[in-house]
């Protein structure tokens, strides 16, 4: 990301504890890169330790302050646990929450196994109202007044064809984000969502473009966009941020899309691209996925 695009003031952070689920790649990175700069004391959690703690290393030696780097699955609430009262205990109480660990891949529905579903619904799902509610919780015990954000996808507005327990799971979180900005408000906690369209990474390139090159799909993410281009990551940031930070504290229970009106446009999911594909095609992406997964 370039850290010069940041658009806020320096400082603008301090103060804030906050863990960033899947923060060790991709837009969970960035998010983290953007809180950190703004003086923010910054933790993140993922399934790899030493993604984490290369992430955390490389963030600090930028820009200096702390990274906190957790282990954990979301999907094991009792991990959660144990990793939401280590920050309590070692460094105070969270302050923001943002859920962003997830995980996706294309395929047919009819072609889905029960494992494959709960895979992805275990994470996004469960794992996000695990944690959720875990942190929510604490901060309401000690009357802390926090932010929660999720990253969700535009497919919660209009379904995500080939994408079917990822954009039912983020639907679902769509709905908490609505619920609890409407329950928990009265404590002073806020709830709101980003939408993003694409904003490439290497996660999502490997579970849902595989193969960009041969043109199956996704190769000209940009061609359909009204902008003529994929987001740049500091325009996400720069919106986390916004709703991250004390300033603009009355927006509560949004979900805004950054997609470049890819979804009004040309409806944002994968239904053009992927409804013609074969059998054969069908084959090919499953076995490029696995082998993104086994790595
Ligand atoms: C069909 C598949 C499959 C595939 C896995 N499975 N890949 N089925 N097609 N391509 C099935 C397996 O066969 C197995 O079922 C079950 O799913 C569990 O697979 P595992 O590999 O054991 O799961 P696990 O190691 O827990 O990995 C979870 C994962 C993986 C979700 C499958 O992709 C992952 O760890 N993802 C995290 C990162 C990620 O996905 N990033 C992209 C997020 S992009 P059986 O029946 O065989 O036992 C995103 C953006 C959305 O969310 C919005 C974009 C605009």
């Amino acid at each position: 990301m370039d850290i010069a695009q940041i658009m806020y003031r320096p400082g603008l952070m301090q103060g804030e504890r906050i863990l960033v689920t899947g923060g060790g790649t991709g837009l969970g990175k960035v998010m983290a890169e953007a809180f950190l700069y703004l003086g923010a004391e910054v933790h993140i959690c993922g399934r790899r330790g030493a993604v984490l703690e290369a992430t955390a290393d490389e963030l600090m030696t930028r820009h200096g302050g702390t990274v906190g780097a957790h282990v954990c699955d979301i999907r094991d609430a009792a991990s959660i646990d144990a990793m939401v009262a280590a920050i309590w205990a070692q460094h105070g109480p969270l302050t923001g929450l943002v859920n962003n660990a997830a995980g996706n891949f294309i395929s047919r529905t009819e072609d889905l196994s029960i494992n494959g579903f709960n895979a992805i619904s275990d994470i996004v799902f469960r794992g996000t109202f695990y944690i959720t509610h875990n942190v929510g919780k604490r901060m309401i015990a000690e009357n802390i007044r926090g932010n929660f954000l999720a990253i969700l996808t535009t497919w919660v507005w209009n379904g995500g064809p080939f994408t079917v327990p990822s954009a039912m799971s983020k639907a679902g979180i769509n709905v908490m984000t609505q619920s609890l900005a409407t329950e928990w408000g009265r404590y002073g906690l806020r709830f709101n969502a980003i939408a993003p369209g694409t904003f490439p990474t290497k996660g999502m390139t490997e579970r849902l473009s595989p193969g960009n090159s041969q043109g199956l799909q996704g190769q000209n993410a940009d061609r359909g966009n009204p902008m003529g281009r994929v987001g740049e990551m500091h325009e996400l940031a720069n919106l986390a941020v916004l709703l991250m930070g004390r300033g603009a504290d009355y927006i509560n229970g949004q979900t805004i899309a950054i997609d470049g009106a890819g979804y009004q446009a040309n409806s944002g999911n994968f239904y053009q691209s992927l409804s013609r594909m074969d059998d054969q095609q069908w084959a090919d992406m499953a076995a490029m996925i696995r082998g993104a997964n086994a790595k």
